[in-house]
Protein backbone atom coordinates (compact mmCIF):
# COMPACT_ATOMS: atom_id res chain seq x y z
CA UNK A 1 0.00 0.00 0.00
CA UNK A 2 1.31 3.59 -1.23
CA UNK A 3 2.13 5.22 2.38
CA UNK A 4 1.96 9.15 2.17
CA UNK A 5 2.87 11.72 4.44
CA UNK A 6 0.20 14.05 6.03
CA UNK A 7 1.73 18.33 6.03
CA UNK A 8 -1.00 20.82 7.12
CA UNK A 9 0.29 23.94 6.70
CA UNK A 10 -1.45 27.28 5.47
CA UNK A 11 -4.37 26.21 6.70
CA UNK A 12 -4.17 23.41 3.68
CA UNK A 13 -3.37 19.57 4.29
CA UNK A 14 -1.42 18.22 1.82
CA UNK A 15 -0.87 14.21 1.19
CA UNK A 16 3.01 14.08 0.10
CA UNK A 17 3.94 10.21 -1.01
CA UNK A 18 6.19 8.95 0.69
CA UNK A 19 9.54 6.89 -1.69
CA UNK A 20 11.05 3.76 0.02
CA UNK A 21 14.60 2.68 -0.80
CA UNK A 22 15.39 -1.01 -1.48
CA UNK A 23 17.20 -0.94 1.92
CA UNK A 24 14.27 0.92 3.57
CA UNK A 25 15.32 4.68 3.93
CA UNK A 26 12.45 7.08 3.06
CA UNK A 27 11.73 10.17 1.77
CA UNK A 28 9.19 12.52 1.64
CA UNK A 29 8.21 13.09 -2.26
CA UNK A 30 7.74 17.20 -2.01
CA UNK A 31 7.61 17.90 -5.75
CA UNK A 32 4.35 19.06 -5.25
CA UNK A 33 4.87 21.62 -2.71
CA UNK A 34 5.40 24.67 -3.57
CA UNK A 35 2.82 24.18 -6.26
CA UNK A 36 0.04 23.01 -4.01
CA UNK A 37 1.28 25.74 -0.97
CA UNK A 38 3.66 28.14 -2.08
CA UNK A 39 5.91 27.09 0.49
CA UNK A 40 9.49 25.89 -0.71
CA UNK A 41 11.86 23.62 2.43
CA UNK A 42 15.15 25.01 3.77
CA UNK A 43 18.16 23.17 3.67
CA UNK A 44 20.97 24.48 3.80
CA UNK A 45 23.72 22.12 2.59
CA UNK A 46 21.31 19.79 1.53
CA UNK A 47 21.52 17.56 4.72
CA UNK A 48 18.19 16.36 4.74
CA UNK A 49 17.40 16.31 0.85
CA UNK A 50 17.73 13.48 -1.70
CA UNK A 51 18.63 15.06 -4.89
CA UNK A 52 17.79 11.79 -7.06
CA UNK A 53 17.13 7.85 -7.03
CA UNK A 54 20.24 6.00 -7.10
CA UNK A 55 21.44 2.49 -8.00
CA UNK A 56 25.17 2.70 -7.77
CA UNK A 57 26.22 3.64 -3.88
CA UNK A 58 24.91 2.64 -0.81
CA UNK A 59 25.65 3.95 2.60
CA UNK A 60 24.61 3.55 6.25
CA UNK A 61 26.26 6.82 8.02
CA UNK A 62 24.88 5.14 11.24
CA UNK A 63 26.12 1.26 10.65
CA UNK A 64 29.10 2.26 8.87
CA UNK A 65 28.19 0.45 5.62
CA UNK A 66 29.31 1.30 2.35
CA UNK A 67 28.62 -1.34 -0.87
CA UNK A 68 29.14 -0.50 -4.56
CA UNK A 69 26.21 -1.72 -6.36
CA UNK A 70 25.79 -4.14 -3.59
CA UNK A 71 28.94 -5.40 -2.66
CA UNK A 72 30.36 -4.24 0.61
CA UNK A 73 33.63 -2.12 -0.12
CA UNK A 74 35.43 -4.61 2.61
CA UNK A 75 35.38 -7.47 -0.50
CA UNK A 76 36.08 -4.82 -3.17
CA UNK A 77 39.17 -3.82 -1.14
CA UNK A 78 40.65 -7.37 -0.45
CA UNK A 79 39.21 -8.48 -4.13
CA UNK A 80 39.08 -6.42 -6.92
CA UNK A 81 41.21 -4.06 -8.68
CA UNK A 82 40.29 -0.32 -9.36
CA UNK A 83 39.74 -1.26 -13.10
CA UNK A 84 37.29 -3.94 -12.39
CA UNK A 85 35.54 -1.69 -9.80
CA UNK A 86 35.56 1.05 -12.14
CA UNK A 87 33.61 -1.55 -14.59
CA UNK A 88 31.17 -2.66 -11.61
CA UNK A 89 30.19 1.39 -10.86
CA UNK A 90 29.82 2.97 -14.57
CA UNK A 91 27.83 -0.15 -16.04
CA UNK A 92 26.21 -2.10 -12.86
CA UNK A 93 27.70 -5.52 -12.90
CA UNK A 94 31.10 -7.01 -12.22
CA UNK A 95 33.01 -8.21 -15.74
CA UNK A 96 33.12 -11.31 -17.15
CA UNK A 97 36.67 -11.76 -18.23
CA UNK A 98 36.35 -10.94 -21.61
CA UNK A 99 34.62 -7.31 -20.44
CA UNK A 100 37.33 -6.63 -17.82
CA UNK A 101 39.72 -7.69 -21.39
CA UNK A 102 38.62 -5.44 -23.53
CA UNK A 103 37.97 -2.55 -20.92
CA UNK A 104 41.99 -2.61 -20.33
CA UNK A 105 43.24 -3.18 -24.27
CA UNK A 106 40.70 -0.12 -24.52
CA UNK A 107 42.61 2.07 -21.80
CA UNK A 108 45.79 1.48 -22.61
CA UNK A 109 44.79 2.21 -26.49
CA UNK A 110 43.40 5.74 -24.81
CA UNK A 111 46.14 6.45 -22.64
CA UNK A 112 48.60 9.27 -24.42
CA UNK A 113 47.19 12.34 -24.25
CA UNK A 114 47.79 15.03 -27.31
CA UNK A 115 51.32 16.24 -27.58
CA UNK A 116 50.28 19.85 -27.55
CA UNK A 117 48.84 19.25 -24.16
CA UNK A 118 52.28 19.20 -23.05
CA UNK A 119 52.41 22.84 -23.88
CA UNK A 120 49.93 23.87 -22.31
CA UNK A 121 51.33 22.46 -18.82
CA UNK A 122 54.61 24.46 -19.72
CA UNK A 123 52.74 27.44 -19.17
CA UNK A 124 51.47 27.17 -15.51
CA UNK A 125 53.58 29.09 -13.14
CA UNK A 126 55.80 26.74 -11.61
CA UNK A 127 53.71 26.75 -7.94
CA UNK A 128 50.65 26.33 -8.96
CA UNK A 129 48.68 23.18 -7.05
CA UNK A 130 48.18 20.81 -9.51
CA UNK A 131 44.44 20.14 -8.75
CA UNK A 132 44.16 23.30 -10.71
CA UNK A 133 46.16 22.06 -13.17
CA UNK A 134 44.36 18.75 -13.42
CA UNK A 135 40.84 20.72 -13.87
CA UNK A 136 41.77 22.64 -16.28
CA UNK A 137 43.42 20.07 -18.57
CA UNK A 138 40.17 17.96 -18.44
CA UNK A 139 38.18 20.92 -19.37
CA UNK A 140 40.71 21.35 -22.03
CA UNK A 141 39.95 17.68 -23.28
CA UNK A 142 36.95 18.73 -24.27
CA UNK A 143 39.16 21.04 -27.10
CA UNK A 144 41.06 17.84 -28.13
CA UNK A 145 38.24 15.69 -28.01
CA UNK A 146 34.93 17.07 -28.96
CA UNK A 147 32.70 14.44 -30.61
CA UNK A 148 29.33 14.65 -28.77
CA UNK A 149 28.00 12.16 -26.76
CA UNK A 150 25.10 10.14 -28.99
CA UNK A 151 25.10 6.52 -28.28
CA UNK A 152 26.41 3.75 -25.64
CA UNK A 153 29.28 3.14 -27.70
CA UNK A 154 30.29 7.09 -27.58
CA UNK A 155 29.85 7.13 -23.71
CA UNK A 156 32.05 3.75 -23.54
CA UNK A 157 34.72 5.62 -25.46
CA UNK A 158 34.47 8.80 -23.85
CA UNK A 159 34.64 7.17 -20.40
CA UNK A 160 37.70 5.14 -20.97
CA UNK A 161 39.17 7.84 -22.29
CA UNK A 162 38.83 9.90 -19.28
CA UNK A 163 39.77 7.17 -16.66
CA UNK A 164 43.10 6.36 -19.13
CA UNK A 165 43.91 9.94 -19.95
CA UNK A 166 43.45 11.76 -16.11
CA UNK A 167 45.84 9.32 -15.01
CA UNK A 168 48.20 10.02 -17.71
CA UNK A 169 47.63 13.57 -17.03
CA UNK A 170 48.25 13.87 -13.35
CA UNK A 171 51.75 11.93 -13.98
CA UNK A 172 52.65 14.26 -16.76
CA UNK A 173 51.74 16.88 -14.41
CA UNK A 174 54.10 15.59 -12.08
CA UNK A 175 57.04 15.41 -14.03
CA UNK A 176 56.68 18.96 -15.55
CA UNK A 177 56.31 20.54 -12.16
CA UNK A 178 60.07 19.10 -11.65
CA UNK A 179 61.03 19.57 -14.91
CA UNK A 180 62.04 16.19 -15.68
CA UNK A 181 61.91 14.33 -18.47
CA UNK A 182 57.73 12.96 -19.01
CA UNK A 183 57.75 9.60 -19.24
CA UNK A 184 54.61 7.68 -21.46
CA UNK A 185 52.30 4.67 -20.97
CA UNK A 186 53.12 1.17 -21.45
CA UNK A 187 50.93 -1.16 -23.73
CA UNK A 188 52.56 -3.94 -21.45
CA UNK A 189 51.03 -2.31 -17.54
CA UNK A 190 48.52 -2.69 -15.73
CA UNK A 191 46.49 0.59 -14.60
CA UNK A 192 48.12 1.31 -11.50
CA UNK A 193 51.36 -0.23 -12.16
CA UNK A 194 51.42 2.01 -15.44
CA UNK A 195 50.60 5.15 -13.44
CA UNK A 196 53.34 4.27 -10.97
CA UNK A 197 56.07 3.80 -13.71
CA UNK A 198 54.56 7.29 -15.41
CA UNK A 199 55.21 9.55 -12.04
CA UNK A 200 58.93 7.29 -11.07
CA UNK A 201 60.54 6.03 -13.80
CA UNK A 202 63.67 8.06 -15.05
CA UNK A 203 66.49 7.70 -17.74
CA UNK A 204 68.98 7.28 -14.95
CA UNK A 205 66.89 5.24 -12.39
CA UNK A 206 64.84 2.96 -14.06
CA UNK A 207 61.41 2.35 -11.78
CA UNK A 208 61.43 -1.09 -10.55
CA UNK A 209 57.48 -2.25 -9.99
CA UNK A 210 56.85 -3.98 -6.28
CA UNK A 211 53.88 -5.57 -6.04
CA UNK A 212 52.61 -4.49 -3.19
CA UNK A 213 52.73 -0.79 -3.85
CA UNK A 214 50.48 -1.60 -6.63
CA UNK A 215 48.17 -3.25 -4.89
CA UNK A 216 48.49 -0.75 -2.20
CA UNK A 217 47.14 1.76 -5.04
CA UNK A 218 44.52 -0.24 -6.49
CA UNK A 219 42.98 -0.39 -2.79
CA UNK A 220 43.45 3.28 -2.20
CA UNK A 221 41.75 3.98 -5.86
CA UNK A 222 38.62 1.53 -4.96
CA UNK A 223 38.28 3.25 -1.99
CA UNK A 224 37.75 6.13 -3.04
CA UNK A 225 35.65 5.29 -6.29
CA UNK A 226 32.72 6.23 -5.26
CA UNK A 227 30.87 7.95 -2.26
CA UNK A 228 27.26 8.89 -3.33
CA UNK A 229 25.95 12.60 -3.72
CA UNK A 230 28.68 14.18 -2.08
CA UNK A 231 30.08 17.61 -2.88
CA UNK A 232 32.07 17.17 -5.90
CA UNK A 233 29.81 14.28 -7.58
CA UNK A 234 26.71 16.90 -6.94
CA UNK A 235 29.36 19.46 -8.19
CA UNK A 236 29.18 17.17 -11.59
CA UNK A 237 25.99 16.60 -11.93
CA UNK A 238 24.70 20.16 -11.68
CA UNK A 239 26.98 21.31 -14.06
CA UNK A 240 25.90 18.27 -16.02
CA UNK A 241 22.17 19.13 -15.39
CA UNK A 242 22.79 22.72 -17.51
CA UNK A 243 23.64 19.79 -20.71
CA UNK A 244 27.44 21.40 -20.19
CA UNK A 245 29.53 18.48 -21.54
CA UNK A 246 31.64 15.50 -19.56
CA UNK A 247 34.79 17.19 -19.40
CA UNK A 248 33.14 20.09 -18.21
CA UNK A 249 31.20 18.21 -15.87
CA UNK A 250 34.21 16.60 -14.25
CA UNK A 251 36.78 19.19 -14.63
CA UNK A 252 33.80 21.03 -11.86
CA UNK A 253 33.97 17.96 -9.57
CA UNK A 254 37.38 18.35 -9.49
CA UNK A 255 37.75 22.21 -8.15
CA UNK A 256 34.88 20.61 -5.76
CA UNK A 257 37.09 18.52 -4.78
CA UNK A 258 40.50 20.11 -4.21
CA UNK A 259 38.98 22.08 -0.92
CA UNK A 260 39.95 21.22 2.15
CA UNK A 261 36.49 19.49 3.78
CA UNK A 262 36.70 17.59 0.71
CA UNK A 263 39.39 16.07 -1.35
CA UNK A 264 41.99 18.41 -0.49
CA UNK A 265 42.03 17.02 3.56
CA UNK A 266 44.49 14.63 2.99
CA UNK A 267 46.67 16.91 1.93
CA UNK A 268 45.52 18.74 5.11
CA UNK A 269 45.77 15.78 7.20
CA UNK A 270 50.09 15.41 6.55
CA UNK A 271 49.91 18.76 6.69
CA UNK A 272 48.87 18.87 10.52
CA UNK A 273 50.60 15.84 11.58
CA UNK A 274 53.68 17.17 9.95
CA UNK A 275 53.01 20.03 12.52
CA UNK A 276 52.62 17.86 15.46
CA UNK A 277 55.91 16.17 14.40
CA UNK A 278 58.03 18.28 13.24
CA UNK A 279 57.40 21.83 15.25
CA UNK A 280 56.60 19.85 18.14
CA UNK A 281 52.38 21.38 18.21
CA UNK A 282 51.02 18.90 20.89
CA UNK A 283 48.56 16.32 20.19
CA UNK A 284 46.28 17.74 23.06
CA UNK A 285 46.62 20.98 21.59
CA UNK A 286 45.70 19.89 18.26
CA UNK A 287 42.61 18.13 19.92
CA UNK A 288 41.92 21.39 22.23
CA UNK A 289 42.16 23.62 18.92
CA UNK A 290 39.90 21.73 17.37
CA UNK A 291 37.70 22.33 19.93
CA UNK A 292 37.76 25.84 20.15
CA UNK A 293 34.44 27.28 18.52
CA UNK A 294 36.47 30.90 17.94
CA UNK A 295 39.24 29.44 15.80
CA UNK A 296 38.48 28.04 11.85
CA UNK A 297 40.88 25.12 12.84
CA UNK A 298 39.16 21.85 12.92
CA UNK A 299 40.88 18.33 12.98
CA UNK A 300 41.54 17.32 9.28
CA UNK A 301 40.66 13.60 8.49
CA UNK A 302 37.58 13.59 11.10
CA UNK A 303 33.72 14.03 10.74
CA UNK A 304 31.67 12.88 7.45
CA UNK A 305 28.18 14.77 6.75
CA UNK A 306 26.72 11.04 6.45
CA UNK A 307 29.39 8.78 8.54
CA UNK A 308 28.42 9.39 12.69
CA UNK A 309 30.88 6.01 13.02
CA UNK A 310 33.85 4.92 11.88
CA UNK A 311 34.32 5.63 8.19
CA UNK A 312 34.61 1.62 7.10
CA UNK A 313 37.42 3.34 4.13
CA UNK A 314 39.54 4.62 6.93
CA UNK A 315 39.06 1.32 8.85
CA UNK A 316 40.47 -0.33 5.54
CA UNK A 317 43.13 2.51 4.99
CA UNK A 318 44.57 2.10 8.56
CA UNK A 319 45.16 -1.80 8.01
CA UNK A 320 46.71 -1.42 4.96
CA UNK A 321 49.01 1.07 6.38
CA UNK A 322 49.84 -1.42 9.53
CA UNK A 323 50.26 -3.88 6.65
CA UNK A 324 52.05 -1.81 3.51
CA UNK A 325 54.66 0.17 5.72
CA UNK A 326 56.61 -2.68 7.46
CA UNK A 327 56.91 -4.77 4.44
CA UNK A 328 58.27 -1.66 2.53
CA UNK A 329 60.52 -1.43 5.31
CA UNK A 330 58.96 2.19 6.19
CA UNK A 331 58.67 3.08 9.61
CA UNK A 332 56.81 6.66 9.19
CA UNK A 333 56.75 8.76 12.46
CA UNK A 334 53.43 10.30 10.87
CA UNK A 335 51.61 6.70 11.30
CA UNK A 336 52.26 6.86 15.05
CA UNK A 337 51.13 10.55 15.75
CA UNK A 338 47.90 9.92 13.48
CA UNK A 339 47.28 6.85 15.76
CA UNK A 340 47.83 8.94 19.54
CA UNK A 341 45.59 11.64 17.74
CA UNK A 342 43.10 9.71 17.01
CA UNK A 343 43.29 7.88 20.36
CA UNK A 344 42.75 11.22 22.10
CA UNK A 345 39.77 12.31 19.86
CA UNK A 346 38.17 9.24 20.53
CA UNK A 347 38.42 9.74 23.98
CA UNK A 348 37.38 13.44 24.00
CA UNK A 349 33.55 13.85 25.11
CA UNK A 350 33.65 16.38 22.17
CA UNK A 351 34.27 14.29 19.46
CA UNK A 352 32.00 11.31 20.78
CA UNK A 353 29.21 13.50 21.66
CA UNK A 354 29.55 14.81 18.42
CA UNK A 355 30.11 11.53 16.63
CA UNK A 356 33.06 12.62 14.56
CA UNK A 357 35.35 9.43 13.78
CA UNK A 358 38.44 9.34 11.48
CA UNK A 359 37.57 9.62 7.80
CA UNK A 360 38.77 7.76 4.42
CA UNK A 361 41.65 10.76 4.72
CA UNK A 362 42.88 10.57 7.91
CA UNK A 363 45.46 7.48 7.16
CA UNK A 364 45.23 8.06 2.79
CA UNK A 365 47.97 10.18 3.13
CA UNK A 366 50.43 8.31 5.65
CA UNK A 367 50.01 5.51 2.74
CA UNK A 368 50.54 7.76 -0.57
CA UNK A 369 53.77 8.60 1.81
CA UNK A 370 54.95 5.83 1.08
CA UNK A 371 54.67 5.25 -2.58
CA UNK A 372 56.39 8.74 -2.35
CA UNK A 373 53.46 10.41 -3.91
CA UNK A 374 54.19 14.39 -3.23
CA UNK A 375 51.49 15.75 -0.30
CA UNK A 376 50.74 18.35 -3.15
CA UNK A 377 49.34 15.58 -5.34
CA UNK A 378 47.48 13.88 -2.72
CA UNK A 379 43.86 15.29 -3.70
CA UNK A 380 44.82 14.56 -7.46
CA UNK A 381 45.01 10.88 -6.11
CA UNK A 382 41.87 11.15 -4.76
CA UNK A 383 40.48 12.81 -8.14
CA UNK A 384 41.93 9.40 -9.95
CA UNK A 385 39.87 7.46 -7.58
CA UNK A 386 36.91 9.32 -7.58
CA UNK A 387 36.63 9.20 -11.52
CA UNK A 388 34.61 6.21 -11.82
CA UNK A 389 31.91 7.71 -9.32
CA UNK A 390 31.44 11.10 -10.78
CA UNK A 391 31.44 9.43 -14.35
CA UNK A 392 28.86 6.69 -13.08
CA UNK A 393 26.47 9.16 -11.56
CA UNK A 394 26.89 11.65 -14.07
CA UNK A 395 25.66 8.66 -16.89
CA UNK A 396 22.57 7.75 -14.22
CA UNK A 397 21.85 11.59 -13.81
CA UNK A 398 21.58 12.26 -17.53
CA UNK A 399 19.43 9.14 -18.44
CA UNK A 400 16.91 9.60 -15.32
CA UNK A 401 13.56 11.14 -17.34
CA UNK A 402 13.11 12.71 -13.67
CA UNK A 403 15.54 15.15 -13.03
CA UNK A 404 15.98 18.90 -14.34
CA UNK A 405 18.79 21.45 -14.41
CA UNK A 406 19.79 21.90 -10.59
CA UNK A 407 18.15 25.43 -9.80
CA UNK A 408 17.42 26.13 -5.91
CA UNK A 409 15.05 28.23 -4.66
CA UNK A 410 15.86 30.57 -1.97
CA UNK A 411 14.41 32.72 1.11
CA UNK A 412 14.96 36.26 0.22
CA UNK A 413 16.26 37.92 3.31
CA UNK A 414 17.53 41.57 2.04
CA UNK A 415 15.52 44.80 1.73
CA UNK A 416 12.34 45.41 -0.02
CA UNK A 417 11.30 47.76 -3.09
CA UNK A 418 13.24 50.56 -2.95
CA UNK A 419 14.11 53.56 -4.99
CA UNK A 420 17.21 54.42 -7.25
CA UNK A 421 19.14 57.07 -5.31
CA UNK A 422 21.03 59.45 -7.64
CA UNK A 423 24.68 59.98 -6.58
CA UNK A 424 24.15 63.08 -5.25
CA UNK A 425 21.23 62.26 -2.63
CA UNK A 426 23.15 59.13 -1.86
CA UNK A 427 24.87 59.08 2.03
CA UNK A 428 27.35 56.64 3.36
CA UNK A 429 25.53 53.10 4.47
CA UNK A 430 25.65 52.41 8.00
CA UNK A 431 27.17 49.33 7.37
CA UNK A 432 30.28 49.64 5.85
CA UNK A 433 30.74 48.24 2.09
CA UNK A 434 34.03 46.77 0.42
CA UNK A 435 34.17 48.99 -3.05
CA UNK A 436 34.39 47.24 -6.21
N1 LIG B 1 37.08 19.02 14.05
C1 LIG B 1 36.40 19.71 15.00
N2 LIG B 1 35.07 19.87 14.99
C2 LIG B 1 34.38 19.34 13.99
C3 LIG B 1 35.00 18.60 12.97
C4 LIG B 1 36.40 18.44 13.02
N3 LIG B 1 37.04 17.76 12.09
N4 LIG B 1 34.07 18.16 12.10
C5 LIG B 1 32.89 18.62 12.55
N5 LIG B 1 33.07 19.31 13.70
C6 LIG B 1 32.03 19.92 14.54
C7 LIG B 1 31.51 21.20 13.92
O1 LIG B 1 32.23 22.32 14.38
C8 LIG B 1 30.09 21.19 14.37
O2 LIG B 1 30.04 21.63 15.70
P1 LIG B 1 28.76 22.44 16.27
O3 LIG B 1 27.59 21.51 16.11
O4 LIG B 1 29.13 22.72 17.69
O5 LIG B 1 28.65 23.67 15.42
C9 LIG B 1 29.70 19.71 14.37
O6 LIG B 1 30.94 19.01 14.55
C10 LIG B 1 29.04 19.24 13.07
O7 LIG B 1 29.89 19.62 12.00
P2 LIG B 1 29.35 20.18 10.63
O8 LIG B 1 30.39 21.03 10.00
O9 LIG B 1 27.99 20.77 10.82
O10 LIG B 1 29.19 18.83 9.84
P3 LIG B 1 29.12 18.68 8.31
O11 LIG B 1 28.40 17.43 8.05
O12 LIG B 1 28.58 19.91 7.68
O13 LIG B 1 30.67 18.59 7.87
C11 LIG B 1 32.83 17.76 7.37
C12 LIG B 1 31.34 17.41 7.58
C13 LIG B 1 33.54 16.55 6.80
C14 LIG B 1 32.96 18.91 6.37
C15 LIG B 1 33.46 18.16 8.74
O14 LIG B 1 33.36 17.08 9.63
C16 LIG B 1 34.90 18.63 8.61
O15 LIG B 1 35.14 19.80 8.32
N6 LIG B 1 35.91 17.70 8.80
C17 LIG B 1 37.30 18.05 8.61
C18 LIG B 1 37.64 18.03 7.12
C19 LIG B 1 37.72 16.61 6.58
O16 LIG B 1 38.33 15.73 7.16
N7 LIG B 1 37.12 16.42 5.39
C20 LIG B 1 37.11 15.10 4.71
C21 LIG B 1 35.74 14.52 4.65
S1 LIG B 1 35.74 12.77 4.16
C22 LIG B 1 36.31 12.70 2.55
C23 LIG B 1 35.53 13.52 1.58
O17 LIG B 1 34.32 13.39 1.49
O18 LIG B 1 36.16 14.27 0.86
Amino acid sequence: MKEYARLIIGGKELRLPVITGTEGEKAVDIRALRKETGYITYDPGFANTGSCKSKITFMDGEKGILRHRGIPIEQLAEKSSFVETSFLLINGHLPLRKELTRTSIMLNDQSMVHEDMKIFFSNFPRLSHPMGILSAMVNALRSFYPEIIHTEEDFEKVFIRLLSKVRTLAALSFKISRGHKVIYPRADYTYCANFLNMMFDSPVNPYLLDKDVVKALNTFWILHADHEQNCSTSAVKTVGSARANIYASISAGIAALWGPLHGGANQAVIEMLTQIHEKGAGIKEAVEKAKNKRSSFRLMGFGHRVYKTYDPRAKIMKKVCDKVLPKLRINDPLLDIAKALEEVALSDSYFVEKNLYPNVDFYSGILLRAMNIPTNMFPVMFAIGRLPGWIAQWKEHMDDREQKITRPRQIYTGLNQSAYVPMAKREAPAVEVPEE
